[in-house]
């Protein structure tokens, strides 16, 4: 009997050109406009599916997934996957997938800027310039802290971790310290000229902290008042994975009091709302959720996830053998390359 061909939801617009590889093999539904999705929403749009292109907007919980019988396959189009129960996917055998690497530089290259945006004060004096306050030049106006001999903390050593590493050591001259769930081989210390050092110590050391650790509820509001109060009154927190990691009012509290210096923010817990504590401050630089955003990346992630997606489906030159999975090695085994009507 001849197959159908599989079916596949792509939630949001990404490159039409990239997702027409997946039209040649599937039937595609793809969405034109940006939505914003409710649980029922995804759940329905899941429901006749074998696969799916998602991106960090679309929570998969398990309503969704047990509504969806013939589901193979979620792609993630971004690296982390907190919007994706995972373990609700492998115990459903669905492979679920992310994009991993293709990102790795751009987003480091991110957290630098947000760095030095918010250590040397730049979004701040320009405001100030274009508002037309600058009237002389003045030898004690905006000044900031020092980047280059500073030290750089570094919570959650992964690729990310280690590109803003290389750039600290490389680059600047820093001192660069760390602090993962376990230490690094010596020899990725050595070419990343990063120490390990214990939470406390991080965080009472460090002058410029970046957060790149994934977020689960193990990790939820690690940098509250508690840890904050441990850092140097001077010190700059920089936050690319994702808002749950920070407590926003006591670091908005800390900030508009003095106990810190600077902060620039990538990520936020309830994006794309950002708290009005946030926005009223001067000493916090806000991005919209954009370190991935360079024109070059952003194709490489899609491409990634059709990789993905088409693999998962036993479609193409890697049928059965997704690049980057991120259920259990048995989901994937199992469920690439077989037909939907024999998945469960
Ligand atoms: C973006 O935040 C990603 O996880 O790729």
């Amino acid at each position: 009997m001849a197959q159908s061909r599989p079916r596949v939801w792509v939630s949001q617009p990404l490159f039409d050109d990239i997702v027409g590889q997946v039209a040649a093999h599937c039937d595609v539904r793809a969405t034109p406009e940006v939505t914003e999705y409710g649980q029922d929403a995804i759940a329905a749009a899941l429901r006749d599916c074998d696969g799916a292109l998602v991106t960090l907007n679309e929570r998969i919980g398990t309503d969704a997934i047990a509504a969806a019988p013939r589901l193979r396959v979620i792609a993630n189009v971004g690296v982390g996957y907190d919007n994706l129960d995972v373990a609700a996917l492998d115990a459903a055998g669905i492979v679920a997938t992310n994009t991993p690497d293709v990102l790795t530089e751009t987003t480091a290259d991110l957290g630098f800027a947000l760095l030095m945006a918010a250590a040397r004060r730049i979004v701040e004096s320009e405001r100030w310039l274009r508002e037309g306050q600058w009237k002389q030049w003045s030898f004690s106006s905006m000044l900031g802290a020092d980047v280059h001999g500073s030290t750089l903390g570094i919570l959650g050593m992964g690729r990310i971790g280690r590109a803003i590493a290389r750039r600290g050591h490389h680059g600047f001259g820093m001192k660069v310290l760390y602090h993962n769930r376990s230490r690094l081989p010596a020899g990725v210390e050595r070419e990343t000229g990063a120490q390990y050092v214990d939470f406390d110590a991080l965080l009472a050391q460090a002058d410029h902290l970046v957060l790149v650790l994934p977020y689960s509820p193990a990790s939820h509001h690690l940098i509250g008042a508690a840890a904050l109060a441990r850092m140097k009154p001077t010190a700059t927190v920089v936050n690319i994975a994702r808002g749950g990691l920070v407590d926003e009012i006591a670091l908005a509290d800390a900030l508009a009091q003095g106990r810190l210096g600077a902060a620039g923010l990538d990520v936020y817990e309830g994006e794309p709302a950002v708290r009005p504590e946030l926005l009223a401050l001067r000493n916090v630089v806000l991005t919209p959720h954009i370190g991935s955003a360079s024109r070059h990346t952003r194709r490489a992630m899609v491409q990634l996830a059709v990789d993905n997606l088409l693999a998962a489906l036993g479609i193409g030159p890697r049928a059965g053998h997704p690049p980057t999975p991120v259920t259990a090695k048995k989901t994937t085994a199992a469920v690439a390359g077989q037909g939907a009507a024999e998945k469960r």
